[in-house]
């Protein structure tokens, strides 16, 4: 579980299984400070001792401490001497377990609440929270705190939380009954900038150009003389991880790119231009194209799809190394919360390691260790250091593309003649999207082509072509999405390019769901 980043100060966030435990990760590390996500269930005090953490955060979470068997943070973690912070169920198990009250109240507070400000404190300082002002803060909460343990104080309160912030400025424990690292809290990272720096005394030295110069550091420990391969998908992880990569070992570094020939137009085109010419990246470009579409010729069940492009990307990759000849490293772009251990009420803590698309098994099957620098690291930081590296802009800020390519984005059967439509269509719409300014706000954008013919007309002719649906949605991390809104007129444009420049297409819709209880892909 423990990562690295022994050169930098740290935080530990226990976790109680909070929805947006992330997100304090976040707050905590765009302070400048490293911290790591711990299951409150797998954290021993001889484990947290041995990490060495500055202060500790006890994160919120879903069951009530007035619950039998609900869970606590380890005991000895109130007298190791270390500044405290607990938010929302964080906050009611810190009183609990030092002696205050906490009970189940009529008045539930979910949403935009106000505390006023009653006291001075650490926590504020410098801050926009001044004594005898009101904030706006993201509560969610049934139970509250309705009496302190000894040697604590209000900050303030709100109406439905009258200990909505609390400390023991003795002992450096500090509890919020609201949740800082959401937007919804505008000025909550003030508090964690204060925890970390002020409280902590930790000195925010973490960035993008002092993990670079370690992350270089390690690889080259890890690798010695050896060979690696790394997997290019055209996303921005794989390509990070080599451009990393081969500033550490140059060209003991080889990229395979498996041109699948379901990516987007000029895609591909745009990957090997770039490590190739570009970074000067030793490069593999095997044009599959014929063996996948040959193989998903007839193939309409998205699962299938997904199976059988898998099955053959591995076949590949696997032949493409080989050509190699003894790599002993693989190299993937896993990020932290691919590797963050979830908490789980049914049965201890459980690993939601998901498995890297396309090259899951590979290490296994081809006897190679792994390679994964940026284990550590959240996806807006992979994109600084994109950034550090020197990366082009527009490579750093795509939006995220799936393994499958476009062959989940054709319902149904795959032929080559609906791939051509489907990537005329996905450029005018991709080329507006950027003509409007609006990529950067939007998550993923794509279109679809569907398996439904309707009727039109063209001048004077009747038309009976494919409907092409247009995709937008914004997200935070993919598991929820909500669609775009897009002016009337934006739409109006797109469709019309769409439907005068492509042929095949005669009728666009825009796709209105929300992720849940739709997807964000139509397979
Ligand atoms: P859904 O459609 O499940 O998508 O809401 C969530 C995110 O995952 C991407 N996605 C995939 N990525 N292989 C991938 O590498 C897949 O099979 C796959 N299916 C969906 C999707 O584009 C979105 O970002």
């Amino acid at each position: 579980m423990t990562q690295t980043s022994s050169f930098h100060d740290h935080i530990l966030i226990l976790d109680f299984g909070s929805q947006v435990t992330q997100l304090i990760a976040r707050r905590v590390r765009e302070s400048g400070v490293y911290c790591e996500i711990w299951p409150f269930n797998n954290a021993d005090i001889d484990k947290i001792k041995a990490f060495n953490p500055k202060g500790i955060i006890l994160s919120g979470g879903p069951c009530s401490v007035l619950d039998d068997g609900s869970p606590r943070a380890p005991e000895g973690v109130f007298s190791l001497g270390l500044p405290l912070l607990g938010i929302c169920y964080g906050q009611q198990t810190m009183v609990q377990q030092l002696g205050g009250t906490v009970e189940g109240s009529d008045h539930k507070e979910f949403g935009r609440a106000y505390v006023d400000i009653l006291a001075d404190s650490p926590l504020l300082a410098g801050s926009k929270w001044n004594k005898g002002t009101q904030e706006q803060v993201w509560m969610s909460h049934g139970d509250r705190v309705t009496a302190l343990p000894d040697g604590f104080e209000i900050i303030g309160k709100s109406e439905g939380a009258p200990y909505a912030m609390i400390a023991n400025e003795a002992k450096k424990f500090y509890a919020v009954q609201f949740h800082p690292e959401v937007v919804h809290t505008p000025h909550g990272a003030d508090l964690y900038r204060n925890f970390t720096h002020t409280i902590c005394g930790c000195s925010g030295d973490w960035t993008m150009a002092a993990f670079r110069a370690e992350e270089i550091r390690k690889i080259r420990a890890q690798v010695g003389s050896g060979k690696v391969i790394c997997g290019l998908s055209g996303g921005v992880d794989s390509s990070v991880t080599a451009v990393l990569l081969h500033e550490a070992i140059g060209d003991q570094l080889t990229c395979i790119y498996v041109d699948t020939g379901l990516m987007r137009a000029g895609e591909s085109e745009q990957v090997v231009s770039l490590f190739r010419e570009h970074y000067n990246i030793p490069l593999i470009h095997e044009d599959a194209s014929a063996l996948f579409l040959g193989q998903l010729d007839g193939v309409t069940d998205p699962e299938a799809k997904r199976k059988t492009i898998g099955r053959l990307f591995i076949e590949v990759f696997d032949k493409c190394a080989g050509e190699i000849g003894d790599a002993q490293f693989l190299a993937q772009g896993t990020l932290y919360p691919d590797v963050i251990e979830s908490v789980s009420f049914t049965g201890g803590p459980s690993a939601t390691i998901k498995s890297h698309h396309n090259v899951g098994g590979l290490p296994e099957r081809m006897n190679l260790k792994l390679v994964e620098p940026l284990r550590e690291l959240f996806k807006d930081e992979v994109r600084a250091l994109g950034r550090e590296l020197g990366m082009p802009e527009d490579f750093i800020r795509r939006h995220p593309f799936p393994g499958p390519g476009l062959a989940i984005r054709i319902p149904g059967e795959i032929t080559r003649e609906k791939i051509e439509i489907l990537r005329k269509a996905d450029t005018i719409y991709l080329e507006e999207i950027r003509n409007a300014g609006l990529y950067d706000a939007i998550w993923q954008a794509f279109a679809v082509l569907l398996p439904v013919k309707t009727v039109g007309v063209m001048g004077d002719d009747r038309t009976y072509d494919h409907v092409c649906a247009l995709r937008a949605v914004t997200s935070t991390d993919g598991m929820t999405a909500d669609y775009y809104p897009y002016p009337h007129d934006f739409l109006g444009r797109v469709a019309t390019r769409i439907i005068n420049e492509v042929r095949g297409i005669n009728r666009v819709v825009y796709d209105i769901t929300s992720k849940p209880p739709g997807t964000i892909e139509w397979e």
